[in-house]
């Protein structure tokens, strides 16, 4: 049984990061965790295999982009192709908004972004931890359906439940 059919369910982010030339790439990850309320950390897990790895390994700097439910189809199309083989940004229907801080852009369509810049990288098993500072965030909207990853291809939405 793996990993994610056991913790579940993970929010997914759209992590935008950029090769040294300049390249933009974007990649669903849902091992992500935050770390840090103030000042705010947040770690993701990327498998070295990852177009994303050399990029982040190369340019330290990562957007996290909170995904919504209706940003399901966008999530899929950039889970099945790497940046490797394919301009993903030209495949999809997203927005790039220029970062502040870091190289990166963000994504106009989700309602958080989140500028990090990596200050730890370690490789446990077949994914390497990579932890980013907040260096800089957007809040476009406060209310939204975050967009849950179960395993594989399969989703999950949230509820709130009433205390
Ligand atoms: C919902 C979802 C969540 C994913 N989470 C991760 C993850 O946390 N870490 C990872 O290394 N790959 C994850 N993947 C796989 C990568 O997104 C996928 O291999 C992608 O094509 C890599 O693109 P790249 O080579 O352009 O970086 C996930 C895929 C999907 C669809």
């Amino acid at each position: 049984m793996r990993i994610s059919q056991q913790i579940f369910p993970r929010p997914v982010l759209l992590v935008v990061s950029v090769d040294g030339r300049g390249r933009e790439n974007i990649m669903p990850a849902s091992f992500v965790m935050p770390v840090s309320f103030s000042p705010k950390y947040v770690a993701i897990a990327i498998a070295p295999e990852r177009q994303t790895f050399s990029n982040l390994k190369e340019v330290g700097e990562f957007t996290a982009n909170v995904a919504t439910l209706e940003m399901l189809d966008q999530v899929k199309v950039c889970g099945s192709y790497s940046g490797r083989d394919v301009d993903k940004f030209s495949m999809v229907m997203l927005t790039k908004v220029p970062s502040k801080k870091i190289r990166p852009p963000g994504i106009a369509e989700s309602p958080i972004t989140l500028e990090c810049v990596i200050v730890h990288m370690e490789l446990f098993g077949d994914h390497y931890l990579l932890v980013g500072k907040v260096v800089e965030e957007h809040v476009r909207r406060r209310e939204f359906n975050p967009l849950l990853h179960y395993t594989g291809d399969y989703y999950m939405e949230a509820r709130v439940l009433k205390s």
